[in-house]
């Protein structure tokens, strides 16, 4: 099942309420709510209260995506919000012990567990917690801002990941320049939640967009 996951980026944090109520209203399921601590990426973005309000008053389900250092605590935070996945960043881990705490805590609340990798990272590092985690979000461009433009180097990248979970029940996530010249090539290799910042925020026919994808794809 493929599923387009528009990004909160590129939309102002005072306009976010209402673009997740005109995604609700076009049929999308999840906001993919991309929260930056200014550290570990430099920019700085979606405070708990923003998102607290789009929880508060749509029914827009969460796709958190973390890029953020003390990541057991964030994600505490921000799991109050009873987002559906919370992804936080292998790359942000202070250790193997804080790792495991974070899923344990994700799991007790029923919060799929979502585990990033920035461009950089090697695949091969996911393979022993393949039996841990809900999702794999693989970063097609460097974490921080939207608008870039797709790694190519990551298309294999996909590949390797599709591989490495075949059997398990663990959504492929790709997350940075997808738009509708890249996507099919994406959902081929493995991806199954396309984040889509820039390319569906300024598309001029949101509806046309998610109909050229569905039709692809039966749901
Ligand atoms: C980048 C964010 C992405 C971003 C995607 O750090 O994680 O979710 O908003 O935007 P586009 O699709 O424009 O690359
Ligand atoms: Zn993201």
């Amino acid at each position: 099942m493929i599923k387009v996951c528009p990004s909160s980026n590129p939309c102002k944090e005072e306009d976010l309420l209402q673009y997740a109520k005109e995604l609700e209203a076009l049929g999308v399921e999840y906001l993919h709510s991309d929260v930056m601590d200014g550290q570990f990426v430099a920019n700085k973005c979606l405070d708990f209260e923003v998102l607290k309000n789009v929880r508060d008053n749509s029914n827009i389900l969460l796709d958190i995506h973390l890029m953020a250092y003390n990541v057991f605590d964030v994600c505490k935070k921000y799991a109050e919000l009873k987002p559906n996945i919370i992804t936080f960043h292998y790359e942000a881990l202070k250790s193997e012990r804080e790792l495991f705490k974070t899923i344990k805590y994700l799991k007790s609340k029923d919060i799929l567990v979502g585990l990033a990798i920035k461009p950089n990272t090697p695949i091969e590092i996911v393979e022993r917690l393949t039996n841990y985690i809900d999702l794999l979000l693989i970063m097609s461009v460097e974490p921080g801002k939207s608008g870039q433009k797709f790694i190519d180097d990551v298309y294999n990248k996909i590949d390797v990941a599709r591989k490495l979970v075949a059997n398990k029940d663990i959504i492929i996530e790709v997350d940075g320049g997808i738009n509708e010249n890249n996507f099919e090539k994406v959902v081929s290799l493995g991806g199954r939640f396309l984040v889509m910042g820039s390319a569906f925020y300024n598309a001029k026919n949101k509806a046309e967009l998610l109909k050229k994808i569905d039709r692809h794809y039966a749901k």
